[in-house]
């Protein structure tokens, strides 16, 4: 297990303009210092990540992120029902922020979330300052985990990456912004919009132009293993692995065996991992239920079976 030692070294790395993967409620992030040129840029190159898609800036405290961004009361106010936790936030920059343009991708606004990991939050507290962490996998595959699939993908490019188990939530925070009139949804993740609704006391606005990558879970093509995805399958054709939900005679793999969307957003980039590595062509993928984080779950998949782009 990671001890205060191998956090400090984290710490150091970053400082210096080094790559640290560390471990989120999430997904596994890949961390730079966020108000350094130069690290951002060598994060982006590690990733092969397109530099129009901002980052998100990682802290150990709402203060912190109070002074990185202007939060309206309702910011405020939805940041204290879930921070620490699977929700982030993208607000106006605040005068001074130092956090670098480049991670920001040139826009007005940041984005930033406080994780809701004891490990990461002590390395935070350490580099006292923000730190940009997209999941650690190359741009468009599946988002990690595990340690082990952050060194499988981006082993070589990371100069430390701290293992703290595996993720607990298994998918991407929810994105909300507030930059205007009204809070609007702009990827749905590990928190559910219901859960979001019930602290603003309205429902939010949905952003769903995917010609305007405001946010690259909008993008098509993402997240994706390298076989191709079969989705709403009720059972596998011949020569498919099948993915269920629930109990079924289809062979080892369930999201849930007992049908529960938490539990199957915790499984679901790691069963996507294990069966892309038997190297079977087609996963075909049962229904999903839509309630709660099934939202999200529904979203990945959408994009991981999307058409790809010729590479
Ligand atoms: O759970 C997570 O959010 C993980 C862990 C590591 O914290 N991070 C993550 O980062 O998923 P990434 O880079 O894969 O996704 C960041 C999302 C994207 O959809 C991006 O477009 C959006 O946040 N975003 C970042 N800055 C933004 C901004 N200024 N305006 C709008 N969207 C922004
Ligand atoms: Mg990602």
């Amino acid at each position: 297990m990671t001890n205060s030692t191998e956090i400090n070294a984290a710490a150091e790395a970053l400082k210096k303009g080094g790559l640290v993967a560390f471990p989120t409620e999430t997904v596994y992030g890949l961390g730079a210092d966020a108000t350094s040129d130069t690290a951002v840029a060598k994060l982006f190159a590690a990733k092969g990540r397109p530099s129009f898609n901002p980052l998100i800036s990682h802290v150990h405290a709402a203060e912190a992120a109070f002074a990185l961004g202007e939060f309206s009361a309702e910011a405020k106010n939805l940041v204290a029902a879930f921070w620490p936790g699977p929700l982030t936030v993208v607000v106006p920059r605040a005068a001074g922020c130092p956090v670098s343009l480049l991670a920001s991708a040139g826009l007005s606004s940041i984005a930033l979330r406080v994780p809701n990991h004891p490990l990461t939050l002590e390395l935070l507290r350490a580099v006292d300052r923000p730190v940009v962490a997209p999941s650690a996998n190359l741009s468009g595959r599946v988002s990690p985990t595990t340690a082990a699939h952050v060194k499988r993908g981006l082993g070589k490019k990371v100069a430390v990456i701290l293992d703290g188990g595996p993720c607990t939530v298994g998918v991407e925070s929810t994105v909300v912004s507030f930059m205007n009139e009204r809070a609007t949804l702009l990827r749905p993740g590990g928190l559910s919009r219901g859960d979001i609704e019930k602290v603003l006391g309205h429902a939010l606005e949905i952003e769903v132009d995917s010609a305007q990558p405001h946010s690259p879970g909008q993008m098509e093509s993402h997240y994706a293993p390298h076989a191709f995805l079969r989705l709403d399958a009720t059972s596998p054709h011949k020569g498919e692995s099948y993915l269920g939900f629930g109990a079924h005679d289809h062979g080892p793999y369930t999201l849930s065996a007992r049908g529960d969307v938490i539990e199957a957003a915790a499984n679901l980039f790691r069963l996507l991992h294990e069966l892309d590595g038997l190297g079977v062509k087609t996963i075909a993928v049962a229904p999903i239920p839509h309630d709660g984080v099934g939202e999200a779950i529904n979203d990945r998949l959408r994009r991981a079976a999307a058409p790809r782009p010729k590479t």
